[in-house]
């Protein structure tokens, strides 16, 4: 049997282990290899090729080896139909966005969410292709219900959201979005497929940046969207061969490596966060911490139900401190990295401070400037050791 087509009769690590890998025809290594061409042999007689062809290699803008192996490994984990993989997480958004809508269309989308997506969906999808979008709390059912339009062909969430760490119920939001003969489309990326599966609640199609959990170890960037084959072909059309967002064999081939241990990865940043989630919320400087685990969530029991096997490693934060105190406490960490992205095996902390260009979204308590603090899979131990006395040194908490 080939291992390669690995599906879901077998369990979630088995198709991490496995599928999208194969022995090599050629060599019998018993690792597939990367396949640095852009280009493919073509038949005796070409006439019939279809040049637009997509799933087939025949240039590497169409689909070269290593994509095809890692869609077909994304596809498992899912429990999709289809995959198709692009140069970076925000390739796959605007693909999706620029595939499934034309003018005239309007769309609804999470007020958390990424900042690519908050620019695309409020300037360039409006001003110059004439596409609406309205940006609501997607957390509250009705406020996603009012605001959708005759002309709503498309709701867009993400949840856990970055980086306040909303949380969306997508069965519901799927609800809507079909009773009003639109698409639902989630942006997964804060909880990976270990932890959550949106197209199995619904959804049409299921976004990830590859280059956060999924790769895992900061050295690749990549993007997948995922769902049917019907219209996963469309965006491959779109925005991989007509648009050109195809990701390059080495980066797939990378992501496909780190992918193999996402299991195991997931596993210790669930723990962790948890850990460093409940650590921060019983220190008195601490004003806040938003993590879909804690009891203290808004929708920890809607998260609870939709995040199968665990909350992810993604929380955030605020300090009862000045501007520069958030600073002089961040230079005085040295397990975490001072570092934008998340889902790296190293712990990130960003500050983001009060200048977000979309602060009049957040709720008061993130007005003032907070952390976004990606946990990464180090000793749980040594991180909430490194904050303590990063705490303490910057006279933020007193030693005992
Ligand atoms: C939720 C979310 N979606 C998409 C992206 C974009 O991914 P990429 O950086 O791979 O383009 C990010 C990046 O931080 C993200 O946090």
């Amino acid at each position: 049997m080939k291992k390669s087509t690995f599906g879901q009769e077998y369990g979630f690590q088995t198709r991490s282990v496995h599928t999208g890998n194969d022995i090599d025809g050629e060599t019998g290594s018993i690792r597939r290899p990367i396949t640095m061409a852009n280009s493919y042999a073509l038949p005796y007689d070409p006439t019939d090729v279809n040049w637009s062809d997509a799933g087939k290699a025949l240039y590497t803008r169409n689909s070269g080896a290593n994509q095809l192996y890692l869609q077909e490994k994304l596809a498992a984990l899912e429990g999709s139909e289809d995959c198709v993989v692009l140069a970076t997480g925000v390739a796959a958004l605007s693909g999706v966005f620029f595939s499934m809508l034309k003018s005239g269309d309007h769309v609804v989308c999470s007020h958390v969410s990424y900042i690519a997506v908050y620019r695309l969906l409020t300037q360039y999808l409006p001003e110059k292709y004439g596409i609406e979008a309205t940006l609501v709390d997607t957390s509250d059912l009705s406020a996603v219900k009012a605001a959708i339009r005759s002309n709503t062909k498309l709701i867009h969430i993400e949840t856990p959201g970055n980086p306040t760490l909303n949380i969306s119920d997508i069965e519901a939001i799927a609800q809507i979005a079909h009773e009003a003969g639109a698409l639902l489309s989630v942006d997964n990326t804060f909880a990976s497929p270990y932890n959550q599966r949106p197209t199995s609640l619904g959804a049409d199609l299921t976004v990830e940046s590859l280059t956060k959990f999924i790769n895992g170890h900061g050295d690749a960037m990549g993007g997948a969207v995922l769902g049917s084959k019907q219209l996963i072909d469309k965006i491959r059309a779109e925005a991989m061969i007509n648009m050109g967002g195809a990701i390059s064999p080495f980066n797939a081939w990378l992501i496909m490596r780190g992918a193999v241990t996402l299991p195991l990865r997931m596993k210790q940043h669930n723990e962790n966060a948890l850990k460093v989630a409940k650590y921060l919320e019983a220190l008195p400087v601490v004003s806040f911490v938003s993590y879909p685990g804690l009891e203290s969530h808004p929708d920890h029991e809607v998260a609870k139900r939709q995040m199968i096997n665990g909350y992810s490693g993604v929380l955030s934060f605020g300090i009862h401190a000045s501007f520069d105190k958030h600073n002089e406490f961040v230079s005085f960490l040295k397990v975490i990295t001072s570092a934008v992205s998340l889902g790296h095996d190293e712990s990130l902390l960003v500050f983001l401070g009060p200048d977000d260009e979309r602060q009049y979204l957040y709720p008061e308590k993130f007005h003032h400037g907070f952390f976004r603090f990606s946990v990464g899979i180090e000793d749980a131990e040594d991180i909430i050791g490194d904050i303590n006395q990063a705490l303490i040194k910057a006279g933020l908490l007193q030693e005992i």
